[in-house]
């Protein structure tokens, strides 16, 4: 099509010309239907080009723009943006704010409950996709990253700038817009902590619609606030994060045991568990625990040579092993692909799915009971799902060394994250809520209050969600919240409310 923005830009009678052009767009976006002045606002906000708004009524609108990844969370949102500017972003959110309409960023789309489409029909979404920098400069090794970077896409990016990494999840198709404001967790986050930890600065579009940079040392309290809870601060238009030199060898393992006894299943699980319940081991040792119909797959990385890995073989430690791999002296790029390989088998997109959380501190571990009990009520509950797992992702070490308010992530003494993700054909049922329910309860002890949950795996029937995600941090993100967005502009249920 035509480049309407050049053109009206060059004419003398630009602010006429957009008028006419902008009728234009209605005419062929709306079938016939005039734009509202919410509408045109938003088609000037990206200087009238087309492809960069998208309204409900374009044909594959929820195919192609809204895309929810979770089919349990279907929306319509009010439009679809897509930004290619920081002033851009700023004229959408004012567009939106004049017109109070709830407003939230997507960069990956990946959140568990579709969040960025603000959980009803209406909102408006800002669709980072075209901010896709990554720079590494000078000797410092700080990169510079655009929001709309998938995981995948920010490896790659490091790699080729230098050979460099950061710590950050094992998804290729997560965005670094929805990781880095929430945690970023990991198999290296044992040595550098979660992806908030490297953030060294954002750029950020806030409510009044103004564009404003956040480090320590500049609105300190905002750059506080957004590692964690993000959403609710505005949109980050670019970060800055501390990378490292990637590691020399990574040695990868994977050891199944399989068995339909529940007794061999929960004896080998108690004994991973015991080795990792120790709170100084070995950092460079990362693991995650999958358990499944009839099996428990562990499987991790370790940073660091052959010779030093024999001393922490979990192989040797675990009873009843069926099958092991190990794959020793890889590069950091094939450690990537492969962890990226396991993720996508385990994490199906298109689904019906419901994903539910909770933090395991060093202090709350499970007794034996308690893991004797979760998997009787694993193995032989019924499920509901077409394809359920329950996950461990093991941290500690680095992501353990900041205070709990450091930022507003609050998890700093955790031992794991225990989750359980259930996949369906149709809509979750209440056989699968309840399956998973029970299990996560369990875990606690049947004591749900007194354990937190990772705001990255949104549930929407967790009590007091905002209480959950951020524990004692959430006074003070209230009150940030009153300050920077007292009408609640970037919003979703779940999301910090002003004090
Ligand atoms: C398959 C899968 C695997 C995962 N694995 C891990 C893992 O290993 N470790 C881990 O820590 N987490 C993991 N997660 C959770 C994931 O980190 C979070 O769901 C994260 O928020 C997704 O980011 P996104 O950009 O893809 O999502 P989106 O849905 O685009 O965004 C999620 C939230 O962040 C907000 N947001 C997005 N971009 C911006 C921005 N530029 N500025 C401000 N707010 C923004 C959105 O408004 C929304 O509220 C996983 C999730 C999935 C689905
Ligand atoms: C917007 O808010 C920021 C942060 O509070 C403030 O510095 C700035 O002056 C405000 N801008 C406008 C136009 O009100
Ligand atoms: C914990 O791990 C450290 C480091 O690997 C090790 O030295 C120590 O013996 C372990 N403690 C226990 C109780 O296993
Ligand atoms: C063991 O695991 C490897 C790699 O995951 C796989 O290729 C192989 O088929 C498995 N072997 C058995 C006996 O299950
Ligand atoms: C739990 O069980 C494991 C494996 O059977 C055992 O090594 C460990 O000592 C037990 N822990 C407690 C606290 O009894």
């Amino acid at each position: 099509m035509v480049n309407l923005n050049s053109f009206a830009r060059t004419s003398l009678v630009a602010g006429i010309f957009t008028l006419f052009l902008i009728k234009d767009v209605a005419t062929a976006q709306s079938t016939g239907t005039k734009l509202n002045s919410f509408q045109k606002c938003l088609v000037e906000a990206v200087n009238a080009d087309q492809a960069r708004v998208q309204f409900p009524n374009e044909p594959d609108y929820a195919s192609k723009d809204v895309r929810p990844y979770n089919l349990n969370f279907q929306f319509t949102p009010a439009a679809i943006m897509y930004p290619s500017t920081s002033l851009e972003v700023a004229a959408i959110v004012s567009c939106a704010s004049k017109n109070n309409v709830k407003v939230q960023a997507r960069s990956g789309g990946h959140d568990m409950t579709n969040k960025a489409l603000g959980h009803s029909d209406g909102n408006l979404v800002v669709d980072m996709k075209n901010f896709r920098k990554v720079e590494v400069k000078g000797t410092t090794g700080i990169a510079t990253i655009g929001p709309g970077n998938t995981l995948k896409t920010l490896v790659e990016g490091l790699h080729t700038q230098g050979a460099r990494y950061m710590p950050h999840g094992s998804s290729p198709s997560v965005g670094i817009g929805g990781h880095a404001t929430v945690g970023g967790l990991g198999y290296h986050s044992r040595i550098l902590g979660a992806t908030l930890d490297v953030m060294t600065e954002a750029e950020i579009v806030i409510a009044n619609g103004s564009i404003i940079r956040a480090s320590k040392d500049k609105n300190s309290d905002l750059f506080w606030a957004l590692r964690g809870a993000g959403a609710s601060f505005g949109i980050v238009t670019e970060f800055k994060f501390q990378t490292s030199p990637e590691p020399k060898e990574v040695i990868d393992f994977t050891y199944t045991i399989s068995s339909k006894d529940i007794a061999t299943l929960t004896n080998s699980f108690k004994a991973y568990h015991k080795i990792i319940s120790n709170k100084t081991l070995e950092p460079k040792l990362s693991t995650v625990c999958v358990v499944q119909k009839n099996a428990v797959i562990i499987s991790g990385s370790f940073f660091g040579s052959e010779a030093e890995y024999s001393n922490f073989d979990l192989g040797r430690q675990i009873p009843s092993i069926t099958n092991k791999t190990v794959t020793a002296r890889l590069s950091w790029s094939a450690h990537m692909r492969n962890s990226f390989t396991f993720v996508d088998s385990v994490f199906p997109a298109n689904v019906y799915f419901d994903a539910k959380d909770t933090a395991i501190t060093y202090k709350q571990l499970p007794s034996n009971d308690t893991i004797d009990e979760l998997f009787k009520h694993l193995q032989t509950g019924e499920s509901g799902s077409d394809q359920w797992f329950a996950l461990m992702d093991f941290y500690g070490g680095a992501v353990n060394q900041k205070s709990s308010d450091a930022s507003a992530f609050p998890h700093r003494d955790v031992a794991y994250f225990f989750s359980v993700y259930a996949a369906s054909k149709g809509e979750t049922s209440q056989t699968i809520k309840s399956f998973v329910d029970r299990a996560i309860l369990t875990i606690q002890g049947n004591q749900a209050d007194k354990f937190l949950s990772y705001a990255g795996i949104s549930n929407m029937r967790t009590n007091k969600p905002q209480q959950k995600y951020w524990g004692t941090n959430l006074p003070r993100l209230e009150t940030l919240k009153a300050r920077f967005d007292p009408s609640d502009l970037f919003s979703s249920p779940q999301g910090v409310k002003p004090a």
